[in-house]
């Protein structure tokens, strides 16, 4: 891999399953059994793939019993099997399911507390059970509020896996994007790379894309990024670097859509959504991934007019958004998040994380970068001429998982480890995550 090779449409932690070596007999006939069933698009984390049966707060555990450290899953935002989530539903569950065309307390309840999280003015939610359809559906509504076609995003992106989706997502490969006339990227906000105003910077990155929407009759209607960038690479700092972006596209009459299915609900530590840090206000704000801590539900908060003028003309329905089952997740993880302080807890298990990392790192030279707010933690490896060295982040990450610790890869060159534990870490898991991550890199 050169310097500039990117990451294309295989996993950056994907296993590869050409060979049997180290699998043990019986995960050898279920990668089988899979991989005829499933067929191939569906990839595998690891060297050797896991098996997770069972799980509980922090911790997961294989068919053989052994424990992980689940430092990766920040789906099960408020920790794996929380009582008070797994309560919510199955008492909902034994009550009734139905869907958005019947009146009920809990979904209406619900939408009221989750918008008044939201700053003044984005005060409609609309509920989805992916976060695919929650950003489809953002086009959606800002294509019929602009009148207009082209949306904008970053050259790593994933924004999820719709048609129009997976032409947002650039980290999918090139044959995701490839047919797409309406879709413009931008380079990543990314201060290790970039020198000087990053935000000025990224503002005239945004305007290029916007012009060539406008001249190629396209037409601009949204630039859509996700408030962490993830996918880019995990791209924190320096806030609020996303602003004069934002400013650009609404003086060209677009619309802003913050992605906030990975960095929501707590996850940056310094509030409960990742735009907030960039003091931005969005137009509309998708959601999703920890919302119902492992149940399928995600969804849009938007600016009323928005709502009001895509209501006016079309309809929606989606059999399963916003069920009440679904629902009773949603508020039981909101309930938690606030009633144990979990985005104060964020905030200070990410900074111990970090100041342990950086320790760490300090006696090795591969470590170029070690970046995060909150529980979103991204170590960048480097070779020796600064090149990015995935290989080594890639061999991380397997010797984290052997040694018990779970975590992952991304960026736009696999380099950088993604950290991301439940929002309940305490201190002493995040000490035995920095006990196993010295020994790995030493
Ligand atoms: C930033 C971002 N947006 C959207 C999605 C899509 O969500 P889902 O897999 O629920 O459709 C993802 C999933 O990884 C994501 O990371």
């Amino acid at each position: 891999m050169t310097t500039l090779d990117r990451v294309g449409a295989l996993s950056v932690n994907g296993f590869d399953g050409s060979s049997s070596a180290g699998l043990s007999a019986h995960t050898r006939e279920l990668v089988d059994r899979r991989r005829r069933v499933l067929g191939p698009a569906y990839h595998l984390m690891y060297e050797t793939p896991l098996e997770l049966v069972r799980g509980e707060g922090v911790y997961v555990y294989d068919a053989d019993g052994t424990r992980y450290l689940d430092m990766y899953n920040n789906v099960a935002s408020v920790g794996h099997c929380h009582p008070r989530v797994v309560e919510a539903v199955t008492g909902q569950m034994s009550l009734i399911n139905t869907h958005t065309r019947y009146l009920h307390e809990a979904v209406i309840g619900y939408a009221e507390d989750l918008v008044g999280t939201f700053p003044d003015g984005l005060c409609t939610a609309m509920f989805t059970c992916t976060g695919s359809e929650a950003n489809d559906l953002a086009l959606r509504i800002a294509r019929h509020a602009t009148g207009r076609q082209g949306i904008i995003v970053t050259e790593s992106a994933y924004h999820g896996g719709t048609v129009d989706v997976a032409a947002c997502s650039p980290s999918m490969g090139p044959a995701s994007v490839s047919d797409a006339a309406w879709v413009r990227t931008v380079s990543a906000p990314d201060s290790y790379r970039v020198d000087g105003d990053l935000g000025t910077w990224f503002a005239e990155k945004v305007q290029e894309q916007i012009d060539d929407l406008v001249c190629s009759g396209v037409g601009f209607a949204a630039l859509m990024v996700d408030s962490i960038f993830a996918s880019d690479g995990i791209l924190p700092e320096p806030t609020p670097f996303v602003k004069p972006a934002a400013d650009v596209v609404h003086a060209a009459g677009g619309l802003l859509i913050a992605d906030e299915v990975q960095p929501g609900f707590g996850r940056l530590g310094a509030s409960m959504w990742g735009f907030e840090r960039h003091g931005l206000q969005p137009d509309i704000v998708t959601m999703g991934k920890p919302m119902g801590n492992g149940m399928p539900i995600a969804g849009l908060v938007m600016q009323g007019s928005l709502a009001e003028l895509f209501g006016r003309d079309l309809r929606y329905f989606n059999t399963f958004g916003g069920n009440p089952v679904t629902i009773a997740a949603a508020q039981a993880v909101l309930d938690v998040i606030r009633d144990d302080g979990l985005v104060a807890n964020s905030a200070s298990m990410g900074t111990r994380m970090l100041a342990g990392l950086r320790e760490a790192a300090d006696r090795v030279d591969s470590v170029g970068d070690i970046r995060g707010a909150g529980l979103f933690v991204g170590v960048e490896f480097i070779g020796p001429a600064g090149e990015p060295d995935p290989a080594e982040a890639l061999r991380v990450v397997n010797a984290m998982k052997e040694r018990g610790v779970l975590i992952s890869a991304t960026g736009s060159y696999g380099n950088t480890l993604k950290i991301r534990p439940p929002l309940t870490i305490e201190a002493a898991d995040v000490d035995l995550f920095l006990e196993q991550f010295a020994r790995v890199v030493d």
